[in-house]
């Protein structure tokens, strides 16, 4: 999603900006800008597609000024080009803004009908007209950006900045992140600790409703009243985090392999290893004490959460709604009151995750999140947070915020198994030994990189990929399906294996690989049947299993993956890494951009 820099500085900007840009490049962008005001006027430079070409444009037009705002785009209204690129000009205005104006059209009707003339496609260019209006009417500064606030509706978070002060940014926030730095003489508003991080760690956090004045001397939040508000000054922990490949040549592939160590941590946090047992978690509820439990997420979060149902329902007896949150939000489902809501979200920000949360809060039932970003908004509105310790995740593609997803709710399920009288201490020792050894099956399973890549090489030259699994091996072949069309943009689906008869078989011919999920465990058998039913059709069926069900799988197969053996309740935790690096070696091999694939984006703050 987009990205909002800003900085009231005491050396030219623009270069600081774009390296602040370029620590939100993760969040995903199809174009950039940055304005300063040089020599008493509003300068701008803006480029279509990544950083580089912006660089390229200051390289050959270098931008002065002790102020400026920057922003990275993730196209909502108007195709990603340079005159859609923020930062938007209107008078003395400059804007850049993260998010959609839904009351947009209503708002360019009335300014049009004045005489404002738009040049861009942007909901954003709507805002920057009507703060330009309010100074004409001669309100300052302050006065013009809060007017105009008032009269937006949706979500929103802004950096503005005034020809004729430029000791000035105003800032504000409805919805997406917004965070204000503090320097020595110097002031930054950044959409996260991260962008910052080159400049302080002494971060403020707006609230919803929130708006800033920041100067170089410092700033002062108001409310949606006017009225002057405290937020808690904290000193960030995305400071000690570099933006940094290592020896890798993409994020991907470095937090793909950051895996065993991030589990581990993970899972520390919510298992005593050496007495086996669970503990850790800050519940806001009595597990024993509710009867249903609604999970709702989006991507790849989700499909953690798939999993987790399956878990909890299986180790805790304990029944599960999940939902995809843009459908859980609007959907008005009812919640007995003896019921808890969980929402899992890696950025922590996710707009119909963070509202679905909102909808829950109103039904008064007791929240908790499993977040990885733990200054977020989902955190900060929950009763309850499970944190992953995954560290900052660039891909945008997850791929270890989603194993820590699952580890924290492997353990969660015991907890909830425990609480629940269904989980003996023998069983208890034993599943908690089980979750200890996940870190070394996910290093083990790393060694079958260079395989995967010989199999990555098949999938190259296809145009649409199957994925199936069975019970939690379901839920990994929507998240194989997904990671594949994400970065490879290879058209490729996942279907519970027993459906296959029910639809997709259709497509099952020569050219089609089906790839299948199966552990050696209870159901490996009916997964077999299905893979006969595929081979029967042609079909080129890519197996990932153990050494057992490599043995036992009576059907050919054009390759066969075989990982470390598993205990079944760990098996979602590290199947998911030939998974992630199937779908690695194929963008790879095809060269797309792997970290940051079209379209997508990292944290996704609007519907
Ligand atoms: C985007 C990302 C996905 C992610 C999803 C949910 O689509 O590209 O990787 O799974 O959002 O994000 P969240 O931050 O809520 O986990």
């Amino acid at each position: 999603m987009c990205g909002i820099v800003g900085i009231v500085g005491h050396t030219p900007v623009a270069p600081l900006i774009v390296d602040a840009l370029k620590r939100l490049e993760y969040r995903g962008y199809d174009s950039a800008g940055v304005a300063t005001i040089e020599h008493g006027a509003l300068a701008r430079r803006r480029a279509e597609g990544k950083l580089v070409n912006l660089e390229k444009r200051l390289a050959e037009e270098p931008l002065g000024g002790l102020i400026g705002i920057g922003h990275t785009r993730w196209a909502t209204h108007g195709v990603p080009n340079e005159t859609n690129a923020h930062p938007h000009f209107a008078d003395d205005v400059a804007i850049v803004h993260n998010g959609i104006i839904e009351n947009f059209a209503e708002l360019r009707d009335e300014l049009s009908s004045v005489g404002f003339v738009f040049t861009s496609q942007t909901d954003t260019e709507v805002v920057a007209h009507l703060i330009a209006r309010e100074l004409r009417g001669g309100a300052s500064p302050q006065e013009a950006a809060y007017r105009s606030l008032q009269r937006l509706r949706g979500a929103f978070a802004l950096a503005i900045m005034f020809r004729g002060d430029e000791d000035l940014i105003v800032g504000a926030r409805n919805g997406p992140p917004l965070a204000v730095g503090h320097g020595e003489g110097e002031m930054y508003l950044g959409s996260d600790a991260i962008a910052l991080a080159p400049f302080t760690d002494s971060i403020t956090y707006l609230e919803d409703g929130d708006w800033v004045v920041v100067r170089r001397e410092g700033m002062q939040i108001f409310d949606m009243d006017a009225k002057p508000v405290s937020r808690m000054r904290q000193q960030s922990v995305g400071t000690s985090f570099l933006v940094d490949k290592g020896n890798h040549r993409h994020f991907m592939e470095k937090e793909i392999h950051e895996q065993p160590e991030v589990i581990s941590h993970t899972l520390a946090n919510y298992l005593d290893f050496a007495a086996g047992r669970v503990g850790g978690f800050d519940l806001p509820f009595d597990f024993a004490a509710i009867e249903r439990l609604a999970i709702s997420a989006c991507g790849t979060a989700y499909l953690a959460g798939l999993v987790g149902k399956y878990w909890l329902e299986r180790y805790a007896r304990l029944p599960v709604d999940i939902d995809i949150a843009s459908e859980f939000r609007y959907r008005e489902m009812p919640l007995p009151k003896a019921s808890a809501a969980l929402f899992i979200s890696q950025s922590g920000e996710t707009a119909d995750t963070l509202a679905s949360l909102r909808y829950c809060r109103g039904e008064g039932v007791p929240i908790s999140a499993i977040v990885n970003v733990r200054e977020s908004t989902i955190a900060r509105e929950s009763d309850g947070v499970f944190p992953t310790l995954a560290g900052p995740e660039i891909g945008v593609a997850s791929t270890k915020a989603f194993t820590c997803q699952l580890s924290v709710l492997a353990a969660l399920a015991l907890k909830a198994a425990k609480a629940r009288g269904v989980l003996s201490a023998e069983r208890e020792q034993e599943l908690v030994r089980q979750l200890s050894e996940a870190p070394r099956y996910a290093a083990q399973a790393l060694k079958l990189s260079e395989r995967i890549e010989t199999v990555a090489r098949e999938l190259s030259h296809v145009r649409h990929v199957l994925y199936l699994g069975r019970d939690t091996s379901y839920p990994l072949a929507l998240e194989g399906a997904l990671k594949l069309k994400e970065i490879s943009y290879i058209h490729a689906e996942g279907y519970a294996a027993g459906e296959l008869k029910h639809g997709p078989i259709a497509l099952i011919d020569e050219q089609m690989p089906v790839i299948v999920i199966a552990p050696h465990d209870r159901i490996f058998e009916k997964t077999v049947s299905n893979m006969q039913e595929v081979a029967a059709r042609g079909g080129r069926i890519i197996l990932i299993t153990d050494r057992q069900g490599a043995e036992k799988a009576t059907v050919k197969t054009l390759e066969t993956i075989v990982m470390p053996d598993v205990p079944e309740f760990v098996a979602p935790i590290v199947y998911a890494l030939p998974v992630q690096m199937l779908a690695y070696h194929t963008a790879v091999i095809m060269g797309t951009d792997v970290d940051q694939p079209r379209n997508l984006a990292k944290s996704v703050t609007v519907e």
